[in-house]
Formats: C-alpha cells, sequence, structure tokens
C-alpha cells in the first residue's frame, strides 16, 4: 500500500514537471520595458568597414573618373546610391592588416605620379594607391560619415602619423598643411575616429599586449597634441575570446585613448582552416554559425566586465570594428580577396548580433561590418558594371531607425531551436524609440518552424503600425544573383494583428520582421 503511494507521488511529480516544462518552453513572448527605456543605440554601432583588400575599394567603390562605369569622380555611381540608403554613419579606413603597411604619402598627389605599392596580405598584387586620403574622405562627405583612420603602428612611425594629422586637420600655415592645399584641398577635414594600429597581436606586428600598451601610449600623446586635438584614440583590442589583452589595455593603457577596439568573426565549422562555403551548406551549417554568432553576446560581457573593473563609469567605449561571417571564398576567385556570396543566413546574423549590440550600448558605441563591398560579409557585391544588394544589406536598411534610437530592454520568452544535441533561442529581437515611434525587430531562426510571437507593447505609446517588413528566402541559404537579384528582398509584411497593448507576429521560418509603430 506504502508503496503504490509513494509510486502515484512520483507519477504526479514528474506529471507535474512536464507540465511546467511545457509552460516554460511554448510559446514565444517579448516584453518591452518602456519605464527602463534610457540608453541610446549610437548610431555608429551601424558603421562600415573599408580596406584595400580584394576588390573592396578597387572595383567595388572606386573605379576611376575615366571607367566606363558610370561614376561621379571616380566612385561607382549604383554603390553610392546604395550605400546612401543606408545612411552609413561611419567608415574605418585603410585597414585591417593593409593599415599597418600603408604609407599615407604615396597616397596623395597627382594620381598619374603616386608611387605603386604591393598588398603584401592580400595577394601580394601591385596597386597604385589611386585611391587615398583625399579620395577617402571625400567619400566619407559625399556619405555624411564620419572618418575613421587607422594609423600605421606595425611599420610606420610616430612622425608618420603625426605628418598624417597635420595633414588632413591643420588649417595652419605649416608644411603638411600646406601640402594638403597644393593638393586641391584647402579646409581641413574633421577626422573624428584614429585607430593606433590594427591587430596588434597578429598582423599588425604579433606584439604582446605589455608591448603593445606602451606604444599605444606613445602614439596616443601625439596624436592628442598636433592638429587633431579632439580625435577619439582607439586602442587596438583584443579578438575573440582573448581576455587578457583586454586587461591589459585597461589596466595600463585606459587614460591614453576614449575607446577600445574588439574583433569578432563568425566561422561556421568555428574552424579557421576549413571555414565552409557561403552558400552550398546544409542544416547542421546554418545552424552552428547562427550558435556562433550568438556568442557575441558571452563575447561581450567578457570584455565589458573587465572594462567595468578599471572603468565603472564607463569613459572608454568599446568599439566592435570588424565583425561578420567569414566563410569560403567564392570558388573561381582569388582566396586572398575574400569575395564570399551572402545568403539569408548572413542576414540572420545580422538582424541577431544588431539585437545583442543594443543589449550592450552603455559600452558598445561603434561597430564596422567587415566589410563594405565585395569582401566578407559584404552590403553590395559588383562584377564589373553589374551590382547585387546582398542579405545583409537590406537587413542594415531594415534596421537603420536604430541609429541613435533610444533602446528599449526587451525581455524575450522563447521556444528551443533544437538540432542534433544542441539548442539556440528560436527567435531574437529588439526594440527602440525615437521622434515619438517604436521599432520593433523580430528574427526566428528556426530551419523549419513558424513561430507566433507576442509582443506586449502595453507600457507605451505605440497603438499603429506605419511599416512592417519582412525578409525571408525560399530557403535558408538563398542568396542574391547578378541574373536573380532579388531572390532574397524586403517586403511588406501582413503576418501580424494588433489588438490593445498586445501585437500578435507569425513569423515564417528564417526571417527578419520590423515595425515602425506610433
Ligand atoms: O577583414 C579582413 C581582415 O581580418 C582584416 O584585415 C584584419 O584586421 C582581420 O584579421
Amino acid at each position: 500500500m506504502k508503496k503504490s503511494i509513494l509510486l502515484l507521488m512520483v507519477v504526479a511529480l514528474l506529471i507535474g514537471c512536464a507540465t511546467n516544462d511545457e509552460k516554460v518552453v511554448k510559446g514565444n513572448q517579448i516584453f518591452l520595458n518602456f519605464d527602463q527605456a534610457e540608453l541610446v543605440i549610437n548610431k555608429d554601432v551601424y558603421g562600415h568597414f573599408a580596406e584595400h583588400l580584394g576588390r573592396c575599394v578597387y572595383d567595388g567603390i572606386w573605379v576611376g573618373p575615366d571607367s566606363d562605369i558610370p561614376n561621379y569622380k571616380g566612385y561607382r555611381l549604383d554603390v553610392l546610391e546604395a550605400l546612401k540608403e543606408l545612411q552609413v554613419p561611419v567608415l574605418r579606413w585603410p585597414g585591417g592588416c593593409f593599415a599597418d603597411t600603408y604609407n599615407w604619402k604615396d597616397g596623395v598627389g597627382p594620381r598619374s605620379e603616386r608611387p605603386k605599392l604591393v598588398n603584401v596580405f592580400w595577394g601580394g598584387d601591385v596597386e597604385d594607391n589611386s585611391f587615398g586620403t583625399h579620395e577617402f574622405l571625400e567619400l566619407c562627405q559625399i556619405l555624411g560619415a564620419d572618418a575613421y583612420i587607422a594609423a600605421n603602428v606595425g611599420s610606420g612611425s610616430v612622425r608618420e602619423m603625426i605628418e598624417w594629422i597635420e595633414y588632413m586637420t591643420s588649417d595652419q600655415d605649416i608644411p603638411m598643411a600646406n601640402w594638403r592645399r597644393e593638393n586641391g584641398r584647402e579646409e581641413p577635414w574633421d577626422v573624428k575616429f584614429l585607430g593606433i594600429g590594427n591587430e596588434s597581436w597578429g598582423c599588425g606586428g604579433e606584439m604582446t599586449p605589455e608591448f603593445y600598451v606602451n606604444l599605444m601610449r606613445q602614439y596616443s600623446v601625439f596624436a592628442r597634441q598636433y592638429g587633431g586635438s579632439d580625435m577619439i584614440r582607439v586602442g587596438c583590442g583584443s579578438h575573440q575570446f582573448y581576455y587578457h589583452w583586454t586587461e591589459v589595455l585597461m589596466r595600463e593603457g585606459r587614460n591614453h585613448m576614449e575607446a577600445l577596439s574588439l574583433h569578432y568573426y563568425t566561422i561556421p565549422t568555428g574552424d579557421w582552416g576549413i571555414k565552409s562555403e557561403a552558400t552550398g551548406f546544409d542544416e547542421d551549417l546554418y545552424f552552428s554559425a547562427l550558435r556562433n554568432a550568438l556568442r557575441m553576446d558571452e563575447l561581450l560581457k567578457g570584455h565589458i566586465e573587465i572594462m567595468d573593473r578599471y572603468d565603472p563609469e564607463g569613459r572608454v567605449e568599446l568599439y566592435m570594428d570588424e565583425w561578420g561571417i567569414w566563410t569560403d571564398p567564392e570558388p573561381g576567385t582569388n582566396p586572398a580577396f575574400l569575395h564570399q556570396q551572402n545568403s539569408m543566413r548572413d542576414a540572420l546574423i545580422a538582424s541577431l548580433t544588431f539585437d545583442i549590440f543594443h543589449r550592450h550600448a552603455r559600452r558598445v558605441q561603434m561597430a564596422n561590418i567587415a566589410q563594405m563591398v565585395n569582401v566578407l560579409q559584404a552590403m553590395i557585391l559588383t562584377d564589373g558594371d553589374r551590382m547585387i544588394l546582398t542579405p545583409t544589406y537590406h537587413v542594415f536598411n531594415m534596421y537603420k531607425f536604430n541609429q541613435n534610437a533610444t533602446y528599449i530592454p526587451v525581455e524575450i520568452t522563447t521556444e528551443k531551436y533544437a538540432f542534433e544535441n544542441e539548442t539556440i533561442p528560436a527567435i531574437t529581437g529588439t526594440a527602440s524609440t525615437k521622434d515619438g515611434k517604436v521599432f520593433v525587430g523580430l528574427s526566428n531562426l528556426h530551419a523549419s518552424e513558424t513561430l507566433t510571437i507576442d509582443v506586449d507593447i502595453s507600457g507605451g505609446n505605440a497603438n499603429r503600425v506605419l511599416k512592417a517588413t519582412i525578409l525571408t528566402a525560399p530557403e535558408f541559404n538563398s542568396h542574391n544573383t547578378y541574373d536573380n537579384p532579388n531572390v532574397v528582398a524586403p517586403a511588406e509584411f501582413a503576418g501580424y494583428e494588433l489588438t490593445a497593448g498586445n501585437l500578435q507576429v507569425v513569423i515564417p521560418p528564417y526571417s527578419v520582421v520590423t515595425f515602425e509603430m506610433e
């Protein structure tokens, strides 16, 4: 008798657990904490990166004024128009690894007289320096973007950096400013950000953090005293989970920089040696790429925890100045050019990464997608006079509302997307407010299930949907081609119902949906 009572109790307990579990996993809800909305999402989180690498600058942005490809003073018109639409807030240049080989003096003056240069990191091709300081800073002006210059610490000198700053920013009667005038630019430029080297732990000189931090302090002192006195000095930061670098930089260098950088690339396999194809992948690599991209959150928490210890008031900003998915290059292209296709999966990587950046808005004040055109997770691909917009481009466009919007903290209850023995959240999302409007972004990462999400907006003033947009595709590895450029393209979205205080959304697998409401 006692045994059977015990058995009944165990069964009841198990049923109870199952019921509780079901409550936890069933249903997707997002609660918008309007009353906690205070942090601004810096517009620079939507920044870009253009390196002298493969066909990013040459072909991708710059074709020269004599090209048959329609151009404005040498910049491709089709690319310019597409980039203007994105409202690019900041552009980092000239590298990347290239920055630590670059001699800026070779890139000014009459183009036909500029010395050529071997691009040692990216294929060993000879480039003619026809895109230099003037061309870059004019591009920034055309786009309305702030300039972020990476100075050469690896193979340059403090003197070269000082002269570059004087050349760009001085309005005085001194040799460098006068040389700029001779080269056709009377007014100084406003250069807002100056990077002190790039990946100094790797291609930028293979330095230890203990060595680099002293160099950084030295360069930083002179970056402040010549010309661009209010430039934001960006210490070269760590990559991935290399926390010791951040520890040393914050401990010994925090008073010599206004920002510290960090790099994180999503490798679908997790193995730099075999990255895998950009489009010909199955669910295993779809899943693992998303899982690896989601690690951005853990990564930021780790580095921010160190920064908070040395700088609790949050003075030193964190710039994720290279991020994105890195796959195998397209078959038949020069492998050193890092030219890769871009799929619906990559659009999801972009949206979920922005969702994470927004959550860390207190410290993460800039991010630069690698890269702008034709390289890695590009916005735009070009081939001769043809151009296509990638799925990632569309996410940048759908999310641009968030630039300088106030982040609305979100609480998400989500089903799991399980694959083999692992799970990731099926839903990610974000919300913000600006000019009396509310933005909600939702991504369904699941490879096969349509999901219903209840968005609780009861705490705010959002009673009308002004615009609802969806980005989805026939398959999770679908991509745009020159023959079919709109396989993955945004469309108006109707899969929602708005009732008092609740926005119910039915979102197909591998989709991004955005709402603008008032
Ligand atoms: O973005 C491509 C390369 O990746 C950059 O040159 C370098 O900084 C990083 O390793």
